[in-house]
């Protein structure tokens, strides 16, 4: 069986002023009428044998998720509560745990919930093409032609293999800094990492414990010691809390030598700022996107996102506008990079 691990308890305010510490992307509805989390559990859908999923999160999200999954039909996926965050790392081991726990040893499909993914069908055959990599005890990663040198992504350098085989990872360095990524870019070797992976649960708790095994040990009390509650299964708060903090890609996959790619060309976004939120959004023959009561007049290339209030615009070019009951952002799209600057010193004075 192939079970999904949906990590969604990451907090992030590249979005902001509809993203807050507390209310993060993947929460929101950015694109159509589902969030970016009931996107991502919607798109399970299309994978053949796959199991119900797990989800990760912060014990403050519970009734978000459990709400979420609700609207959607898909209540049956198990919810594991983290007392607090310990990024990624602690996150994937506690699903594992959970995974084993109940007799099997599933390949897991790790999948963020807030990316957009556009061409389902190219995200099903690399996730076939995954599966029989990780089948044979890899650890899997998808990789994505880059556009650009962002360096906010893991990047990978790949091996050669037979068409329709997963590649050797050669090289994977996470967060490179701008010299670096420019340097990977045009070199025209590596992928971004696409933040998605697949391997066999007790495949990655035993890399795991080779490089972090305070990790393995904190998770693996946490849930030898979890609480049911109601549907929900609670992490013991003392060990979980105990475990060091530290995302995947620096914990494994940058250190493991049984990684391998699978390439996927499937319209792939992280959704990391407006302009890109603009980018995948459908648009009028303008090149505007709206959502909520907008109203626009002679407007081009705009974003505009209402929420409490009926919005106007006459005569703007590439703006991009959010509205949210207490905040309004009003910003040129080629500054949308610029905001992030713009957020962290609101967060410091308020
Ligand atoms: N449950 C849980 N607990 N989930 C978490 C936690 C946590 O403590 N921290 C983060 N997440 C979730 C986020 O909600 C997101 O869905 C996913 O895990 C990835 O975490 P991010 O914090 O968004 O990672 P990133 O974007 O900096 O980097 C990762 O994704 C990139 C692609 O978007 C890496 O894998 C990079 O290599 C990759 O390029
Ligand atoms: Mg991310």
């Amino acid at each position: 069986p192939l079970v999904p691990v949906i990590l969604c308890g990451g907090s992030g305010t590249r979005l902001w002023p509809l993203s807050r510490e507390t209310y993060p992307k993947q929460f929101l509805r950015l694109l159509g009428k589902e969030t970016l989390l009931q996107q991502t559990m919607q798109r399970l859908a299309g994978i053949a044998n796959v199991d119900p999923a797990i989800l990760v999160c912060n014990e403050t999200s519970r009734f978000v998720v459990a709400e979420q999954l609700r609207e959607i039909g898909m209540e049956h996926a198990q919810i594991l509560l983290e007392p607090a965050r310990r990024n990624t790392a602690p996150a994937i081991a506690a699903a594992a745990l959970h995974a084993l726990s109940r007799g099997d040893d599933p390949l897991l499909l790790v999948l963020p919930s807030d990316h957009v993914i556009k061409n389902h069908a190219a995200f099903y055959t690399a996730v076939h093409t995954a599966k029989a990599a990780a089948e044979r005890g890899n650890l899997v990663t998808f990789g994505i032609a880059p556009l650009g040198p962002e360096t906010g992504y893991g990047y990978i350098r790949a091996g050669t293999a037979e068409p329709g085989q997963a590649r050797p990872v050669i090289e994977y360095v996470e967060k490179p800094d701008r010299a670096t990524a420019e340097h990977y870019l045009a070199s025209g070797h590596y992928f971004w990492n696409s933040g998605m992976f697949i391997f066999r649960a007790s495949r990655y708790l035993e890399e795991l414990a080779h490089f972090e095994p305070e990790i393995v040990a904190a998770c693996s009390q946490a849930m030898a010691m979890a609480k049911q509650d109601l549907s929900f299964i609670r992490l013991d708060s003392q060990s979980y809390t105990g475990s060091p903090s530290k995302a995947v890609d620096y914990a494994v996959m940058e250190r493991t030598k049984n990684a391998s790619m699978v390439a996927m060309d499937a319209d792939w976004s992280d959704i990391g700022s407006w302009a890109s939120v603009w980018e995948a959004s459908e648009k009028d023959c303008d090149n505007n996107a709206k959502q909520g009561d907008v109203m626009l007049q002679d407007c081009q290339g705009c974003l505009v996102h209402g929420s409490a209030r009926l919005i106007a615009a006459v005569g703007m070019r590439n703006t991009i506008i959010i509205e949210t009951a207490d905040a309004l952002l009003i910003m040129d799209a080629d500054s949308a990079q610029e905001a992030k600057r713009l957020v962290a010193h609101l967060i410091d004075t308020k």
